[in-house]
C-alpha cells in the first residue's frame, strides 16, 4: 500500500517509523511519503491560508495551494474548472475534519483494500469546502472523517489514528492475525471485547475469573461472549441495538 500525507507539519508522522507501522515499511508492505504543503507554495512567505469569506475569526487553507500538490499526488492534470476530462485517480483522497462523519472500523476494513491513500491535514480553520466539491467532481474518491466528537488543532492527529487503524488490518502486518478478529468492533457482530487476564491469578487480593484457569474451552468462550455482551450493554447501548438478532444464539439471549 502507497500511503502520502501532506500537512504544513510533515515531523509529525516521524513516529511512523517506529513500532510495527515502521517494521511493516521496512518489509515493504507500506510505502509512507510525509509531504509538506508549503513545498507547493510560490510566495515568499510561502503562505497557505486567507481569511475567511465573509467575515469570521481564523484562516481558511487556500484551495489553489492544495490542488497544485493533490493534482501532483493523484498524477492528474490541471484543467479548467468547468471541463470534465474523463481522468481520474486509483487513489483515496482522505481529509479529517471535525465536522465530517465518524471514522469506524469498517471504514478502516474498506479502506485496509486500496493501493493508494493521500492524507491530506487541515490546520486553522480548515480546508476551503471546494476542494473535496471539486475532487469528487473530477471522480476522484473523496472521504472526509472525524474521528470523534471533539476538535483538535489539526488533522495530524486524525491521520496517525486513521491510518494505524488501517494499516493494522493489511495482511502481514501483525505478528499473530488472530488478535485482529477477535478484537472489539470486528466481525459481523460489533461488541466490545472482553476483559483480559494474565497471571498471577491472584493478584493483590483480586482474583482472575476462576472459569479461566478450568482449562474448559466451551466454558471460557461462553464466560468471555457473556462478558463482551455485558460490558457492550452498559457502555456502548447503542452497538446492542444495532445488533442483528439472528445472530444471537440462545444464551446470549439470556444475557
Ligand atoms: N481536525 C480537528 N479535529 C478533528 C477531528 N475530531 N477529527 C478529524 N479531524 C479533525
Amino acid at each position: 500500500m502507497r500511503i502520502d500525507i501532506v500537512s504544513v507539519f510533515p515531523e509529525y508522522f516521524r513516529t511512523l517509523d517506529l513500532s510495527l507501522l515502521g517494521k511493516a515499511q521496512e518489509h515493504g508492505l507500506l510505502q509512507v511519503t510525509a509531504h509538506d504543503l508549503r513545498d507547493w507554495t510560490h510566495d515568499i512567505h510561502h503562505s497557505v491560508d486567507d481569511t475567511p469569506v465573509g467575515g469570521g475569526a481564523g484562516m481558511v487553507m487556500k484551495p489553489e495551494v492544495w490542488a497544485e500538490c493533490l493534482d501532483e499526488l493523484l498524477g492528474m492534470d490541471e484543467v479548467p474548472d468547468t471541463v470534465e476530462d474523463g481522468q481520474s485517480s486509483p487513489a483515496v483522497l482522505i481529509l479529517p475534519n471535525p465536522s465530517a462523519p465518524l471514522f469506524t472500523q469498517r471504514d478502516a476494513t474498506e479502506l485496509s483494500h486500496e493501493e493508494h491513500l493521500i492524507f491530506g491535514c487541515g490546520r486553522y480553520e480548515g480546508y476551503d469546502a471546494r476542494l473535496p466539491e471539486y475532487y469528487r467532481g473530477r471522480q476522484v474518491d473523496v472521504r472526509e472523517y472525524s474521528i470523534g466528537d471533539y476538535v483538535l488543532n489539526g488533522g495530524e492527529v486524525a491521520v496517525c489514528v486513521m491510518l494505524e487503524a488501517i494499516t493494522r488490518l493489511l495482511p502481514g502486518f501483525m505478528g499473530n492475525p488472530d488478535s485482529i478478529v477477535e478484537e472489539s468492533y470486528t466481525g459481523a457482530q460489533s461488541l466490545l471485547e472482553h476483559r483480559q487476564y494474565t497471571k498471577p491469578a491472584v493478584w493483590r487480593g483480586h482474583e482472575a475469573p476462576p472459569v479461566l484457569l478450568s482449562g474448559d474451552h466451551a466454558k471460557v468462550d461462553r464466560f468471555r461472549r457473556d462478558d463482551a455482551l455485558a460490558r457492550t450493554s452498559e457502555i456502548r447501548p447503542d452497538l446492542i441495538e444495532a445488533l442483528d438478532c439472528a445472530d444471537l444464539d440462545k444464551a446470549d439471549r439470556k444475557t
